[in-house]
């Protein structure tokens, strides 16, 4: 194979460095971007006054014929033995157009030309991403209206604190997601700069209308600083950390919801779709999509790292190690999109056992607090009732009972006479109902917020 730089070379390579070398197998999936800058920078060299105008229109031309063959026969890339998709296309460019595909990289290098390529596309992917997470936001939303008034035990420490409703649960996540989505947006907003002409590493030296260049590719604006743009992949890096941390966040959900389907908690029920069985214990039905979706959120970070330790270091400009970005970077946006779609299904199909939620809602003394809140509103110090309710629990987990179920006379030395009617006050519902403050889980704050994310859902998908 004739490579793209043999002029100086006297000598082959070494044919197990030559592949060692190639990033043409991973870097295959530029290749529609490859041809979009390789149009744009066309028309750039056409205003530079390199190419004429007939020119760029046999390079158009034969750029989107190579473009059709791929479509048509993928082994035409994947039997293909260049060292990278530059190099790919700018051969097939010459089977297109002869000797004049020898004149589009005048001015151009493969440095700035895998960082438009890189650019454009995390561009599409993350959008493809921030839609799926959107789908997911909107499933949990209808899983939040679906179960606003449902109580379920909250934990802090993995300890009963304080009943909380299943809709706030789910509402929590989607504002998680939320936040996901907006890091999302801001890394490519910060990457929307165009390295194109920024040469390998000084500038290009023809007249590009390199503003032009970017417009034409869809960029707000080109780079200001050629070393910087052929040596950044902050974007790469940042958008890794966005998925890393969309990752942490379904990690989560799924642990939550793996210990909810626990035999020991039962409150939720798996789907047959995204549960699976023992080969040995007949009774198993196990909660693989959720285990799997945790599991792959190391993987996702182990690519953040990757990246970082590849970066850190290196020297002005570009350098051969930035190769190792990519590879990481499809997987974690391929690992991240693949979870994001399961959870999905998940969420969807994810079924509360009510009436299991309800009565474990009601044991633990998740109404301990409000046993000391009803005696501040009859003017006792918070200090002194917690105290009073403290002793309280110890008390009724003596008898084995909740503190509404106290013997009488213990209720009296609780509460003496100032409040009325105890059971109905610690209730589940009255210790839910009662956090009615904005952001709290009372069902009625609760429908409130699933109204607010009705809307903003809708008008993103506007
Ligand atoms: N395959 C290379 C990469 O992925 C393209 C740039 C190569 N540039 C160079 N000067 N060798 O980074």
């Amino acid at each position: 194979m004739s490579s793209m730089w043999g002029g100086r070379f006297e000598g082959g390579l070494d044919p197990f460095f030559e592949q060692f070398n190639r990033s043409l197998p991973f870097d295959r999936r530029l290749l529609e971007q490859d041809i979009r800058g390789s149009h744009a920078w066309a028309d750039a060299l056409v205003g530079a006054e390199i190419l004429s105008s007939d020119e760029a229109r046999q390079i158009h031309d034969g750029l989107d014929r190579i473009a059709e063959d791929c479509a048509s026969d993928p082994t035409l890339i994947g039997n293909a033995d260049d060292e990278d998709i530059h190099g790919f296309v700018e051969r097939k460019l010459g089977e297109q157009v002869g000797g004049l595909a020898k004149k589009l990289h005048t001015g151009r290098s493969r440095n700035d030309q895998v960082a438009t390529d890189l650019k454009l596309w995390l561009k599409t992917a993350t959008t493809e991403l921030d839609g799926r997470v959107g789908e997911l936001q909107s499933a949990l939303l209808a899983l939040a209206e679906r179960t606003a008034d449902l109580p379920i035990p909250g934990y802090t420490h993995l300890q009963r604190g304080q009943p909380v409703t299943a809709g706030h649960h789910a509402l929590a996540y989607l504002e998680m997601l939320a936040r996901d989505r907006s890091r999302i947006r801001d890394a490519i907003t910060r990457a929307d700069e165009s390295p194109l002409g920024s040469g390998a590493l000084a500038g290009t030296a023809f007249p590009i209308d390199r503003e032009a260049l970017a417009k034409s590719l869809g960029f707000r604006a080109p780079t200001r600083n050629s070393l910087d743009t052929v040596s950044d992949r902050d974007h790469v890096a940042e958008v890794l950390f966005a998925c890393s941390l969309l990752m942490v966040h379904l990690s989560r959900l799924c642990e939550d919801w793996i210990f909810y389907g626990s035999y020991e908690a039962s409150m939720v029920r798996f789907h047959d779709s995204t549960a699976t069985g023992s080969s040995l214990m007949p009774q198993k039905k196990n909660p693989d999509a959720l285990e799997l979706i945790r599991g792959k959120c190391g993987r996702v970070h182990g690519h953040l790292q990757a990246l970082m330790m590849t970066m850190k270091g290196l020297p002005l400009a570009y350098d051969k190690d930035l190769q190792e970005d990519k590879e990481g970077l499809f997987d974690a946006l391929d690992q991240t999109s693949s979870c994001v779609r399961v959870m999905r299904t998940v969420v969807d199909t994810i079924e509360y056992d009510e009436a299991r939620c309800r009565e474990t809602s009601g044991r633990g003394y998740l109404n301990a607090t409000d046993a000391a809140d009803l005696l501040v509103r009859a003017g006792v110090p918070f200090r002194d009732a917690h105290e009073r309710c403290g002793k309280a629990v110890l008390r009724a987990l003596e008898l084995g009972v909740e503190l509404e179920q106290l013997p009488e006379e213990d209720l009296a030395i609780l509460f003496g006479y100032d409040v009325a009617d105890p059971q109905t006050a610690l209730s589940v519902e009255e210790v839910l109902a009662r956090r009615n403050v904005v952001g709290g889980t009372a069902p009625g704050q609760v429908r409130t917020q699933c109204h607010h994310w009705r809307q903003q859902l809708e008008e993103q998908t506007r």
